[in-house]
């Protein structure tokens, strides 16, 4: 049997890079995956169709994860079109990059909220699901630099430290009603995100990595199938670095 049968993912942020991955790799275990995005774009719709070709029930939502109404909104529809949700992998996630003092606090408060509230909006909606069907699976999207910081991303490294804290937490409060909670920090992975980094910072981070080469999204949705699947069921509270070794 696939490792995820009669499960429902829901999967934040994964019209494209590694949310993708993460919701195809689920399907491909037999999950039914409810997807959302900040708006339904002809990406988004192709990412609908890749994953409905394994055959399982996919449905995609347009949602701001930044935002707590529209979240809560999302999740209760999600809970009527799947009737149960599994799996919950707070993905969303977006960076402002810049040194400390030449910050704005717009910067700051824009990662933040979009990081690492939105986890917070997806927990606090999706636990009383998950409570009711005595048990589930939350992941978070963390990053390695918010295990180790990275100069010129203060708010980044800070936001991704926030969602280790959050997911160690509900994994304390949590795990008597059968829910883990568990964090994955990806190191240098190969998407959209950072291909936005010059050649030169791509070069430096290629340096420090053992295994010589940036992740893919697919090393990354291996390692969020085990967390999702029974196979950790003895497994949270835990941050796992994806990271080549960095
Ligand atoms: P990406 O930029 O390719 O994909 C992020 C997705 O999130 C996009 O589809 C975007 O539209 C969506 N999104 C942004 N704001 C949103 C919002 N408010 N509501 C709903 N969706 C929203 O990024 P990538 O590389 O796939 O990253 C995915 C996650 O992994 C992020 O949380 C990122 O911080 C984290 N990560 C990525 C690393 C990398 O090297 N690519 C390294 C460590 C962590």
């Amino acid at each position: 049997m696939a490792l995820l049968t009669d499960k429902t993912a829901l999967v934040t942020g994964a019209a494209r890079g590694i949310g993708k991955a993460v919701a195809l790799k689920f399907a491909s275990e037999g999950a039914n995956i409810a997807l959302t995005d900040l708006k339904m774009d002809e990406n988004f719709e192709n990412t609908i169709k890749e994953i409905e070709a394994y055959g399982v029930k996919v449905k995609g939502y347009a949602s701001n994860a930044a935002d707590f109404e529209d979240t809560h909104a999302v999740v209760k529809q999600i809970v009527e079109d799947f009737g149960r949700i599994d799996i919950l992998v707070n993905n969303a996630g977006i960076t402002r990059d810049g040194l400390l003092l030449r910050m704005s606090e717009q910067q700051w408060d824009m990662v933040l909220t979009v990081n690492l509230k939105s986890a917070f909006n997806f927990c606090h909606a999706v636990v009383p699901v998950m409570t009711r069907q005595k048990g589930g699976s939350i992941i978070n999207m963390s990053s390695i630099v918010g295990i180790n910081g990275n100069a010129g991303q203060c708010n980044y490294s800070a936001s991704k430290a926030g969602m280790i804290g959050l997911a160690k937490s509900i994994a304390k409060e949590m795990g008597p009603k059968g829910i883990r909670a568990n964090a994955i920090a990806p190191g240098f992975i190969i998407t959209e995100m950072t291909a936005q980094l010059s050649e030169e910072v791509r070069n430096a981070w290629m340096k420090m990595i053992p295994l010589r080469r940036g992740g893919t999204p697919e090393d990354i949705a291996n390692v969020a199938t085990f967390l999702a699947s029974d196979m950790s069921s003895y497994v949270t509270g835990q941050v796992i670095p994806i990271d080549g070794g960095m």
